[in-house]
C-alpha cells in the first residue's frame, strides 16, 4: 500500500531532476528559446542589402548558382558603414553616398528612369551569423544561411534623368511594418520606401558628385496603416465640437444668470428712477429748450438785423 503511494512521487522527483538538469545542459551551450534569439531587440540594426544589376542594360546579376546577387546598400558617410535601419526607432536619418562612382551613376540613371526598380530587401528576423555586425565586405549576401526570409523593400527614387546629370529626389519615406507583438514578436513583415517632393525637391548630381539621401522613418506595430487623413484645414474632431458645445452652452448660462441676477434688477431700478423723475426732467427740459430756442431766435434775429 505504501510501496504504491510512493512510488508516483519518487518517479515525479527524478523525472523532474532530470528535466533541470537537461535544461541547465542544454542553456549552457545553446539558447533555450529559438524564436526570443531570432527576434529583433528594440534599436537592433537592420542591414539594408539591394540587387547587383549590370550598367549596361540594369539586368539584375546572378551568381553561379542563378541566384540573385545582393551587395550592401552604398556606404553611408555619416556612419561609415552602409545604410542600417534600427528595429522600431522612429527618426530622420541621413545618409550620404560620398562619391557616386560612374557604375553607381549608371545605375541611378536606370532608378530614375525607371528602367529597373532600386530593389532592396531586409531580414526579417536577425539574421544568426552576422545579427550584430554587418560585414560590408561580404559582397555577395550568400552568407544568409538558406531560409533566412528577407523582406523586400523598394525603393522607389523619383527624379529626372538629364543628358548630363540627374536630379534625385533624395527625401525619402521607409515605412516599416513589423508583425503584431502577440503572434511574432521583434519580425519585420512590410517594408517600402519612396521619394516625396518628387516635382520639386531635387539634388543634381553628376560622377563623383556625394548624395545626400534624406530618410523619414517610420515603423508600424502591425500590418494596418492608420487613417492619416482628417481633411484639408486643420484637425477639426469630435472631442473639439463637444468642447464648443459645453463652451457656447456655459457661456450663455452665465449671460442668462449676469442678466436677470444684476443687469435686469439694475435696470428695473433705473427705469423707476426714470419714470420718478420723468415729469420734472421733461419740465426743466422743456424750459431748457424754451430759453436756448429764445436765445437762439433773438440772436438770429439780431443778427440779421
Ligand atoms: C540631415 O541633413 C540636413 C541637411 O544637412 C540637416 O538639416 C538635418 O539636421 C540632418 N538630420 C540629421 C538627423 O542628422
Ligand atoms: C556587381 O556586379 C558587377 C558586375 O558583375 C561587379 O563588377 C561588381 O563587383 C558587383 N558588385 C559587388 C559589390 O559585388
Amino acid at each position: 500500500m505504501r510501496r504504491f503511494s510512493l512510488f508516483p512521487w519518487l518517479a515525479f522527483t527524478a523525472l523532474a531532476a532530470f528535466y533541470v538538469s537537461l535544461a541547465t545542459a542544454v542553456s549552457g551551450q545553446e539558447p533555450l528559446n529559438i524564436q526570443e534569439k531570432t527576434a529583433y531587440k528594440l534599436g537592433q540594426a537592420i542591414p539594408v542589402s539591394c540587387l547587383n544589376r549590370t550598367i549596361d542594360t540594369g539586368e539584375h546579376i546572378t551568381n553561379a548558382q542563378g541566384e540573385l546577387q545582393y551587395i550592401p546598400f552604398p556606404t553611408c558617410s555619416e556612419t561609415g558603414r552602409p545604410l542600417e535601419l534600427y528595429f522600431g526607432v522612429e527618426k530622420d536619418v541621413n545618409c550620404t553616398i560620398d562619391f557616386i562612382t560612374d557604375p553607381l551613376f549608371h545605375l541611378l540613371e536606370f532608378y530614375v528612369h525607371n528602367d529597373a526598380p532600386l530593389t532592396c530587401r531586409i531580414p526579417s528576423r536577425p539574421l544568426p551569423s552576422s545579427s550584430s555586425t554587418f560585414s560590408p565586405s561580404a559582397a555577395v549576401d550568400a552568407s544568409a544561411p538558406a531560409g533566412t526570409a528577407y523582406i523586400p523593400l523598394i525603393i522607389a527614387l523619383g527624379g529626372i534623368l538629364q543628358s548630363s546629370h540627374i536630379h534625385v529626389a533624395n527625401n525619402l519615406n521607409v515605412l516599416l511594418h513589423a508583425a503584431p507583438l502577440a503572434l511574432a514578436p521583434g519580425t519585420i513583415e512590410a517594408a517600402t520606401a519612396y521619394s516625396v517632393h518628387t516635382l520639386t525637391q531635387h539634388t543634381r548630381i553628376v560622377i563623383g558628385d556625394s548624395l545626400p539621401l534624406r530618410l523619414s522613418v517610420r515603423w508600424y506595430p502591425t500590418t494596418a496603416l492608420p487613417s492619416g487623413w482628417t481633411g484639408y484645414g486643420g484637425h477639426l474632431y469630435l472631442s473639439t465640437l463637444f468642447y464648443c458645445g459645453c463652451s457656447a452652452g456655459a457661456a450663455t448660462l452665465i449671460c442668462i444668470a449676469y442678466f436677470r441676477g444684476v443687469e435686469l434688477p439694475r435696470r428695473l431700478r433705473s427705469y423707476g428712477k426714470e419714470r420718478a423723475f420723468g415729469s420734472e426732467g421733461g419740465r426743466y427740459g422743456g424750459y431748457g429748450y424754451g430759453v436756448a430756442n429764445g436765445n437762439g431766435n433773438g440772436y438770429g434775429i439780431g443778427k440779421r438785423d
